[in-house]
């Protein structure tokens, strides 16, 4: 008889804890119905108390996304719980999830109360979340570096308490596999209650062990397992949601018992949105993921692959939903071959969103002569990141740099119908850019750090600038690309504080006039 594996998707809320992964609401939105069509069990939105943004997201995501679950998480408090469920209710099928450490590490340096305390508030909780609905999750923090005894105690007194899933989780990715299995084991066998729950792991990556521990753990009677894409998430992140179930598929003829229902096809399509609004490139060499999964290299391998794909390769491209042959486009390709390429990337625009993709792309082609696919993803990035409406756009660039030169810039940008121009020095041809904006818009944001990517290979790649700002309290991350490396910096410049003036102006701007 085969089991089903539920997948428990936490991108929005333990990988939007990635530093530099902030999400506004429309961004988290984008994501929670892609996770949707991805067909995740269950989606953990936020951590409503934290913030009146994020109790939006999560009530947002409840009201508009229907299929899975949405959990909100909870400390053990009331008021963490009436907040999580203030957000959820709208959902058809709402959880509540909260948690509490059980480690003597946790116990007594973080939460500083004695054990028993702490059991019966967990059990509280537990009864509390009950009142307002039928599914409830309680979480064992730092649970792997707990005692054995007493977390069985635990988890048999909050399943009598009516908890209905017990997670847990390898918070700091202490365990190594054939321990982890010990330990899933041992709660199946010792809590007598446990039939009455769904068994949950939550593994993070400190070791690099987090996917190989939730595998073992299902092994062993998880039939939860928590995970986010591309891996994001806390510290060294958590376990990969596309490595586990395209795991549980292709090693089918080990994990023969059990089974997903997540549509693999959306795999590609999810990974590179979650990478180009949270800013956070997924490694070329990413398993599953990473666009050298499909790439082969060295003589041999490529000889092995044309005479027969599986000499080389255990996972088709297309399985899920990318493409390893692609069409090299150019300016003469016309609308037909652009919208195909764009559907084999999984992205789908009206009419008018595609005439204003087909000029950028026509710009493009023009300049860079061959356009690939990682081009359009490119682009497909920028339109969303620009869909902000801009407060200031770029109308002038000139810059000077050179050995015996001092690095100078001049911008003119426009707001409204007004046009602003100013000159500036600077390190570099970047910074001199950056200063002159900053003196036009009045604001200079702390640049906490700078990433360039070349798109493409050759002299000619497209170069995707993402960086991060910091001012008056706020994190963003801004994005520009061009073929040219100081303009896409100062696109993602502007993109930035055009995003930090939005911000301000759904926020307020925290007593900082200069933000206009
Ligand atoms: O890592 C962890 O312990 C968590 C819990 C809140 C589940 O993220
Ligand atoms: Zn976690």
């Amino acid at each position: 008889m085969t089991e089903k594996v539920m997948i428990f998707d936490s991108t929005l809320r333990d990988g939007e804890q990635t530093p530099g992964a902030r999400l506004n609401l429309e961004e988290k939105l984008k994501i929670a119905k892609q996770l949707a069509k991805l067909n995740v069990d269950i989606i953990e939105c936020g951590f409503p108390v934290s913030s009146p943004g994020e109790f939006k997201a999560v009530q947002t995501i409840a009201k508009e996304v229907k299929g899975p679950i949405i959990v909100g998480l909870a400390r053990t408090l009331q008021g963490d719980i009436d907040a999580v469920w203030e957000a959820i209710k709208y959902s058809e099928r709402p959880r509540i999830h909260t948690f509490l450490g059980s480690s003597s590490i946790h116990m007594q340096y973080k939460l500083r109360k004695d054990p028993e305390t702490l059991l019966e508030m967990g059990v509280e909780a537990v009864k509390y979340a009950k009142r307002y609905t039928e599914d409830v999750q309680y979480s064992l923090e730092d649970a792997t570096r707990s005692d054995e005894d007493y977390m069985c105690r635990v988890i048999e007194a909050v399943i009598k308490a009516g908890a209905t899933v017990i997670n847990i989780p390898d918070t700091v990715g202490y365990a190594v596999p054939e321990q982890f299995a010990t330990l899933i084991r041992n709660i199946k066998n010792r809590v007598p209650n446990i039939d009455k729950a769904v068994l949950s792991v939550h593994c993070h990556n400190d070791l690099g062990l987090a996917v190989a521990n939730s595998l073992i753990a299902v092994q062993n009677g998880a039939r939860q397992v928590e995970c986010n894409i591309n891996g994001i998430g806390e510290r060294a992140g958590n376990a990969a949601l596309e490595e586990i179930v395209t795991g549980l598929l292709i090693r089918q003829d080990y994990f023969e018992q059990y089974y997903t229902d997540v549509n693999l096809r959306e795999i590609y399509k999810t990974s590179r949105l979650v990478s180009s609004l949270t800013g956070i490139p997924v490694p070329v060499n990413k398993a599953v993921i990473g666009i050298n999964a499909f790439a082969h290299s060295s003589g041999i391998h490529q000889d092995g692959i044309l005479k027969n794909l599986s000499t080389y390769e255990i996972i088709n491209a297309e399985l899920i939903g990318g493409k390893a042959a692609q069409m090299v486009l150019t300016a003469r390709s016309g609308r037909h071959a652009v919208k195909n390429e764009l559907l084999e990337i999984g992205s789908q625009l009206d009419e008018a969103e595609f005439e204003e993709f087909y000029n950028a792309f026509l710009e493009l082609a023009d300049k860079k002569k061959e356009v690939f696919r990682e081009d359009l993803e490119a682009l497909i990035a920028d339109r969303l990141a620009f869909a902000i409406p801009p407060t200031f756009t770029l109308e002038y660039l000139q810059t000077v740099s050179g050995s015996r030169s001092i690095p100078a810039a001049v911008v003119k940008l426009k707001k409204d119908d007004t046009t602003f121009v100013e000159t500036d020095c600077g390190a570099g041809p970047i910074d001199a850019a950056y200063n002159a904006i900053d003196k036009i818009t009045g604001i200079n944001p702390r640049l906490e750090n700078y990433n360039l990517r070349g798109v493409t290979e050759g002299r000619k790649a497209l170069g995707e600038v993402s960086i991060k700002l910091t001012f008056n309290e706020k994190t963003i991350i801004g994005r520009g690309t061009s073929t040219d490396i100081i303009e896409a910096s100062v696109m993602a410049y502007l993109n930035g504080i055009n995003k930090l003036i939005l911000l301000s102006k759904v926020n307020g701007n925290g007593g900082n006039d200069a933000i206009p």
